[in-house]
């Protein structure tokens, strides 16, 4: 498609919580947290909103771009942590940086959002019906961990990361393709708001906190990785030679090193920073993005493979071709 990607920004709370920290509430400790997801640390709101998060990603990435709130007329937030029920965080998002005259709304796809929000950016502004469209990932995934689950609580973090999309005179956007998976839904699940009204009395079990099968979706993750490289080499007639970079949702170091494993790829070319962050959602590829831009790793004409997956389940990848 005839979009490419000119601006991104990202922003994390200013709490740090490493793995020793949590050892100090829970049966857990940094070795087996590190070895078993690659996650040292993750930061944990104390107060930042997902919507504060969203709006400081979003100035940074039109900085970044050079463009200011009015230049954008499209926002698309991709969270399943939103402030409210009512507006949609990318409404507040809109307010904030005055884009006064775009559409704006939330996705819900989990992980794999950020990809599913440029699939419905790049058909947008393909179409010419927009022209510049700014896409967040943004959690606060700490609202909806239980706290006393080691199993659980350890593996994800809060923060945002957001992207810019104008029209290209080329091909920038290629080979994009989302899935969703409704029968697997149960591998990962977290409850909305509780029934409660005149008929139904509050349920004192009540509780809506993220639940998952965890090996399930282990292997789910392996096997997206691996289907969406080989889809995408196939179809753009590539090898993994001509990729410069693999920007998969960082959920575990562990998945992406069984797909190097089996697929024998370099690893250098699968950028990670778990590490630092836990999994933090739809926000994860936006925040990897930024820092390899920021850092300065992208270069014009750099092939950039996104892949996304998580809960529905849902999956996503595309190929990007960096250009600025
Ligand atoms: N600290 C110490 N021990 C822990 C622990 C923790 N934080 N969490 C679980 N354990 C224990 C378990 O209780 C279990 O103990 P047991 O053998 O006495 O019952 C043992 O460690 C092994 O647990 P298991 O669940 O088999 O570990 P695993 O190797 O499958 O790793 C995950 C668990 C969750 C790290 C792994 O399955 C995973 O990452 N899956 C993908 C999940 C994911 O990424 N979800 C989000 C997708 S978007």
């Amino acid at each position: 498609m005839k979009v490419k990607i000119v601006g991104t920004g990202r922003c994390v709370p200013s709490n740090v919580v490493t793995n020793d920290m949590l050892s100090t509430f829970l049966d857990t400790s940094d070795q087996w947290i590190y070895s078993r997801t690659g996650i040292k640390q993750r930061y944990i709101s104390t107060g930042e909103s997902n919507s504060q998060l969203c709006i400081e990603a979003a100035k940074k990435a039109l900085k970044n771009a050079n463009l200011n709130g009015k230049d954008i007329d499209l926002i698309i937030v991709a969270t399943i942590t939103p402030d409210k029920v009512t507006p949609a965080t990318a409404c507040l998002v809109q307010s904030a940086i005055g884009a006064s005259s775009a559409m704006a709304f939330d996705i819900s796809a989990a992980c794999s959002g950020f990809v599913y929000g440029i699939n419905i950016a790049s058909q947008f502004i393909n179409s010419k019906a927009y022209n510049n469209a700014l896409i967040i990932g943004g959690e606060v995934l700490s609202k909806i961990l239980d706290w006393q689950d080691r199993s659980i609580c350890v593996l994800f973090g809060d923060g945002a990361g957001a992207a810019i999309l104008s029209r290209s005179e080329e091909d920038c956007i290629k080979s994009i393709e989302c899935v969703s998976v409704g029968e697997k839904s149960d591998c990962l699940t977290c409850d909305g708001l509780e029934l409660k009204n005149i008929y139904v009395p509050h349920q004192e079990e009540f509780s809506n906190n993220i639940s998952m099968n965890g090996k399930e979706i282990f292997r789910f993750a392996v096997r997206v990785i691996e289907n969406s490289i080989e889809r995408i080499l196939n179809e753009n007639n590539l090898t993994f030679d001509d990729i410069d970079y693999v920007i998969p949702h960082q959920a575990n170091s562990r998945i992406i090193e069984a797909v190097i494993k089996a697929k024998g790829y370099d690893k250098e070319k699968f950028y990670m920073n778990m590490s630092q962050y836990g999994n933090t959602s739809a926000a994860s590829i936006p925040i990897a993005l930024d820092e390899l831009n920021k850092n300065g790793l992208l270069k014009e004409g750099m092939k950039l493979i996104l892949i996304g997956f998580g809960g529905g389940l849902t999956y996503g990848s595309a190929l990007i071709n960096w250009k600025k």
